[in-house]
């Protein structure tokens, strides 16, 4: 049987047989604004709330903005030490760069890697959650192929410790080779979209998983992303 890891949305994990299958590569894909972010939180406080080493590697939000967020949703992220974020957004402040997982820079993908190495070490245990929230602001600073070996990287520790890996990308800033080939690394692919003001999910596809290619309404309460 193969082994899952819930995703933290009760409804999704319905749909995935009990959630992820350990060891995955997940891609959440999507326009601004249709739950990415939140998806990221509500994916890792799950893990946080199991006992799992879990890690957020941002760079398209603060580190702070991420701690208060979650806590609108009653997540208390900040206070579990289980819990770490890799901040790959801050340098962009100019600010003096002093966090032991705080990033110089985006495009030295040795420093991430080694920063990631240390960041997942100091969570000890298998079975750990990763999110990296975008993939496509690193394609940016770096190019689509180098971000690739790098997720590919990612991927493969994931694999190895049987942890789960979330990695989010923007729907329209990449041409349908950047897509494609983001796609490649990928297990699974999980699709948001807004359409009249109402939000949905689709899953195209899922490692180890049977499931319908079909839009699942969806909306974000005060508790996170809740099936309607
Ligand atoms: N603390 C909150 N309380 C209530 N609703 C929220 C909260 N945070 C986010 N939302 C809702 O969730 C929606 C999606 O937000 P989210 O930041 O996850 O989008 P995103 O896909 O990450 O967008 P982007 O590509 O711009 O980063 C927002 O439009 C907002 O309606
Ligand atoms: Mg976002």
């Amino acid at each position: 049987m193969v082994e899952r890891e819930r995703t933290g949305i009760t409804g999704l994990d319905k749909i995935l047989n009990g959630g992820f299958p350990k060891g995955s590569t997940v891609m959440v894909l999507g326009a601004p604004g249709t739950g990415k972010t939140v998806f990221c939180q509500q994916f890792l406080s799950k893990g946080v709330r199991e006992g799992q080493g879990s890690l957020f590697i941002t760079l398209d939000n603060h580190p702070d903005e991420i701690l208060e967020n979650s806590k609108d949703f009653g997540w208390n992220l900040d206070s579990r030490e289980n819990f770490l974020i890799m901040d790959v957004y801050s340098w962009k402040l100019g600010e003096e760069i002093t966090g032991k997982y705080t990033i110089r820079g985006p495009s030295d993908l040795n420093q991430l890697n080694m920063t990631l190495s240390d960041a997942l070490n100091d969570l000890g245990k298998d079975d750990k959650r990763l999110a990296m929230d975008s993939a496509s602001s690193l394609t940016f600073y770096t190019d689509i192929n180098s971000t690739v070996r790098f997720l590919q990287v990612v991927s493969a520790k994931t694999k190895y410790n049987n942890g789960v890996f979330v990695l989010t990308v923007a729907e329209g800033v990449h041409d349908e080779h950047g897509v494609s080939t983001l796609n490649y690394v990928a297990d699974g692919v999980i699709r948001l979209k807004k359409e009249n003001n109402k939000m949905y999910l689709k899953i195209p596809r899922m490692a180890k998983t049977s499931v319908k290619e079909e839009w699942h309404e969806f909306k974000i309460t005060k508790t996170g992303i809740e099936f309607v």
